[in-house]
């Protein structure tokens, strides 16, 4: 990795910022997946075990500069004490007095949590203001934060204008694994792209028709694939206004190195609800009052026949509804597949990781991006501002 890392530089006794993506799903103050804590826990323990003070700050939201009871640390902060075996002191704010008399009085190795970032209006807009009002109680800022990377945001990257800036231990390695599928990705690499739409993935379809073998479409995304080629989907939902680029992409593949995979077959129903009719059909013949949710059996044994060569799979977004039964078992069949796979597997985006959770897969894929528009950003080969901002090795 060209950024220094937290294991580059000189922790012990200093004070150290850790930005944090501790942007749970919370329901009634429960948290329902502590993931983005968990991941977070190496570079915590490292700081801990090396002395560090250890001052942690996270969004958890939209609250766009209010302070939104719902939305205060608490749970996080108590979850966090639980996985960590020691104390995390949790404050009323994120700037000010409090912040600084409970960093002043912070010993080495201790944790301290501030409050949600976003509840600042100067956050979001990347304020100097509240950038330097946070490096003040701070000797180093540490960047866990991946899933928040794309945010050119004050406590993600304004914040390094005033102190150092370096790698946490979760962002060394998402960047290390991301890098991999892009640059060093062991062959045939293939990805797997879902999801409701085009528009929000158009760089990354173009990215991997670039350098993956193959390139295997599903979700509502296909729809717009399939109506691009002449196909008369009935009631399927799809993307009218982008029919176009889908077929400049789709060309792109005919003369590129890169395979194409299209649905050969659709699961259709009349109305999407759980238990809901359905059947399969040719894309030709979904037929009017009928929607495509979900690839076909068809299509899932072509695509499962894809990813058993493969050498390494990236995969975002589900295939199907997933979360209305049975729309879920295009996204089922795939999710079994690559787990089952020898191929290094990578994971990025809610949705995927939710499903996998759900059917006790996610222990069998090599890597799982805690970044959703992060990862695909970092796919399309943006500049993260997140990352952007932390020292260079020289
Ligand atoms: C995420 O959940 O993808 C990150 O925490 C970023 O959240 P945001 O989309 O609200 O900036």
């Amino acid at each position: 990795m060209r950024k220094l890392s937290v294991e580059d530089v000189k922790v012990q006794g200093k004070r150290v910022l850790l930005r944090v993506d501790f942007n749970v799903p919370l329901e009634e103050g429960k948290i329902l997946d502590d993931t983005r804590i968990r991941a977070a826990l190496p570079t915590i323990r490292y700081l801990v075990e090396r002395k560090a003070r250890v001052v942690l700050i996270s969004h958890l939201g939209r609250p766009k500069g209010e302070a939104k009871p719902e939305l205060r640390l608490d749970p996080v902060a108590a979850r966090l004490a639980e996985l960590l075996g020691q104390p995390v002191r949790k404050l009323g704010q994120v700037v000010g007095g409090e912040v600084r008399d409970a960093v002043d009085r912070l010993g080495e190795g201790q944790v301290l949590m501030l409050e949600n970032v976003r509840f600042e209006k100067g956050e979001e807009k990347n304020d100097p203001a509240l950038s330097r009002r946070l490096a003040e109680t701070a000797d180093l800022f540490v960047n866990d934060a991946f899933g928040a990377a794309h945010r050119a945001h004050a406590s993600t990257a304004g914040v390094a204008e005033y102190i150092p800036a370096v790698a946490g231990l979760l962002m060394q390695k998402e960047i290390e694994v991301l890098t991999r599928c892009l640059h060093n990705p062991a062959r045939p690499l293939v990805a797997i792209l879902g999801g409701a739409k085009i528009s929000d993935k158009i760089n990354v379809l173009r990215r991997f028709l670039e350098l993956a073998d193959a390139l295997l479409i599903g979700g509502g995304m296909a729809n717009t694939f399939l109506a691009a080629r002449g196909f008369d989907l009935g009631d399927s939902l799809y993307e009218r206004a982008l029919t176009a680029e889908a077929q400049a992409i789709a060309a792109l593949s005919e003369n590129g190195r890169c395979r194409l995979h299209l649905p050969v077959d659709l699961v259709v129903t009349p109305e999407l609800k759980t238990g809901g009719s359905f059947k399969v059909v040719l894309p030709g013949a979904v037929g009017g009052g009928w929607k495509a949710v979900d690839i076909g059996p068809d299509t899932v044994q072509e695509y499962t026949r894809v990813i058993a060569g493969a050498g390494m799979i990236v995969w975002n977004g589900p295939l199907g509804v997933f979360e209305i039964e049975p729309f879920h078992r295009g996204t089922e069949a795939i999710a079994r597949a690559v787990a089952g796979s020898r191929a290094f597997s990578v994971v990025g985006g809610g949705d995927v990781v939710a499903a996998l959770e759900t059917l006790g897969l996610a222990g069998e894929i090599s890597f799982i991006s805690t970044g959703g528009g992060a990862t695909l950003e970092f796919w399309e080969g943006k500049e993260l501002p997140g990352i952007a901002v932390l020292k260079d090795k020289t």
